[in-house]
């Protein structure tokens, strides 16, 4: 059986702010129903939330830093998770990456580096655990350090992977800060942690892991190009040989519209007809017309550029002249933020708007809605048109990395052979939007279609086992 350390900034239900949250309380239990022995480790945060105990496991010295070792479980799991305490760092409110005012942490880099230092630490069997992986995971630029420190040890290693969940985000610092925070001299050249003169985070990952992944094929091809690659395609498709996108699963429990405790009605294929007391019951809470002709569109999301919102606030003058609802829940960049919500605020029959971050209100609107607006520039894998095509919410996304992947597009011939399950665009444009929304509404109209839409997309399945065996025969290569 191997073991595997699973090293990430965030992991669902103890905190999360995306995906990344969700793929870490997710796969480490698949692979472990699948007979992996992994445990978790992660910083101990001021706002981690979770109904287990917390031990006190050890205390190690790390770049002249004492730091403790707590020790829980993923809440209704057996899955061990380590929390890397160090309160001058951890112990304020906020979320891994910005504080409670939403700035961006000034000392990311000493955090992250911390969590990576620790995670040697602990691989290397020093953390007095009495625990020696085989393999570390590393997950996005706060752990991509580790890779790159455990190339430098002399003794037996263990293996590392490294998951790019989105390469937009690369953790990048002056060079000084690496002298602050004694980097390893060797580790500084071209082929090491220098990108343009800064110190990269990502690099230590995508330069020393022994095989790199990411969380869709198409994206793995994607991040091979410039557009996609951020300057770093070049590195990415000289390591093509240990690159490989594997696509995300979804945790099948907490997303099942038939157990889902968050929503008034529960149903599922065969009681479809149910969905509608939740989008009566999503129309009322938002104090919107109570209609249950009128397609309800609803959108999740971080507001940031990668997720299209500019393209939604191009759309809307003319979407909200089509017979339609829209919903929508996302936090982030305030421009966004107060556009959509002026939308809202000049139509409040058709648009309603909530800022911030609301896990039940997310099920409501998964169960509630009819479409889900997912017009990403791009998308590593997305897990909402996931989740959407589960409650039989149709999807709508641009073909681009998972979205590619997961959704195929409403044609004549995949409604014949069932394999339609949303609608697909090419250009991030507005037009090219418009016209899936236009389409949506118009296939909305045709009740029998659209059922079938939501069925086929009912019946895919994307539990973690797939994927999670996908994981396992990697390490087993290693
Ligand atoms: P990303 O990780 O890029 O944000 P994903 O689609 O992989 O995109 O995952 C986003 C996750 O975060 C989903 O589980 C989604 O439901 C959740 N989410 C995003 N914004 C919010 C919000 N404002 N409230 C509740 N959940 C949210
Ligand atoms: C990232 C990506 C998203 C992906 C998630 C989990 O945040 O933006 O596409 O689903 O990570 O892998």
């Amino acid at each position: 059986m191997k073991k595997v350390l699973f090293v990430s900034s965030e992991i669902y239900p103890l905190i999360k702010t995306g995906g990344l949250a969700d793929v870490s309380g997710s796969l480490p239990p698949a692979l472990q129903e699948l007979g992996t022995d992994v445990h978790l480790l992660m910083p101990n945060y001021q706002s981690i939330k979770t109904t287990e105990d917390i031990y006190y496991k050890s205390t190690i010295q790390v770049n002249r830093m004492d730091v403790n070792i707590l020790e829980t479980r993923l809440p209704g799991t057996q899955v061990v998770v380590w929390l890397v305490d160090y309160p001058m760092f951890f112990d304020f409110p906020g979320n891994p990456y910005i504080d409670e005012k939403g700035e961006p942490w000034l000392n990311s880099a000493e955090r992250f580096a911390l969590l990576c230092r620790v995670a040697v630490e602990v691989a290397m069997n020093r953390g007095y655990l009495d625990w020696e992986p085989d393999i570390v995971h590393c997950n996005d630029w706060q752990t991509g350090l580790i890779p790159a420190f455990l190339s430098l040890e002399t003794h037996r290693r263990p293996a590392t992977v490294f998951t790019i969940h989105n390469m937009a985000y690369q953790g990048l610092f002056s060079k000084e800060t690496s002298g602050l925070l004694n980097i390893p001299r060797e580790l500084w050249h071209l082929n090491g942690l220098e990108f343009n003169g800064f110190f990269s985070f990502i690099k230590g990952g995508l330069a020393y892991a022994d095989r790199i992944t990411t969380v869709s094929p198409t994206y793995a091809d994607e991040i091979q190009t410039a557009e996609f690659g951020y300057g770093l395609e070049g590195l990415l498709s000289h390591r093509k040989e240990d690159l490989i996108g594997i696509i995300n699963g979804i945790d099948a429990e907490h997303w099942n519209p038939k157990t889902d405790t968050h929503i008034v009605a529960p149903y599922d294929s065969s009681t479809l007809s149910k969905k509608q007391l939740s989008k009566s019951a999503l129309q009322a809470r938002m104090a919107l017309p109570i209609d249950n002709k009128v397609p309800v569109f609803t959108l999740i999301s971080r507001l940031v550029e990668q997720k299209g919102i500019d393209l939604i606030l191009d759309c809307l003058p003319e979407m909200l002249t089509l017979p339609v609802q829209f919903i929508l829940l996302g936090s982030g960049d305030k421009a966004f933020e107060q556009q959509l919500t002026d939308f809202a605020k000049q139509n409040p029959e058709k648009m309603a708007v909530t800022l911030g971050y609301d896990e039940v209100l997310a099920h409501q609107l998964e169960a509630g809605a009819d479409v889900f607006l997912m017009p990403s520039r791009f998308e590593p894998c997305g897990l909402n048109q996931l989740y959407s095509q589960r409650y039989g919410t149709v999807p709508i996304v641009r073909k681009t990395g998972g979205l590619a992947d997961t959704v195929c597009d409403a044609l004549p011939k995949t409604f014949t052979n069932k394999t339609a399950t949303g609608f697909v665009f090419n250009d991030a444009t507005a037009g090219a939007l418009m016209e899936a929304i236009k389409r949506s509404v118009l296939v909305y109209g045709f009740s029998e279609l659209w059922s079938q839409l939501q069925l086929n997309g009912m019946q895919k399945d994307y539990s973690w086992l797939r994927s999670a065996k996908e994981y396992q025969s990697l390490y087993e290569q290693l």
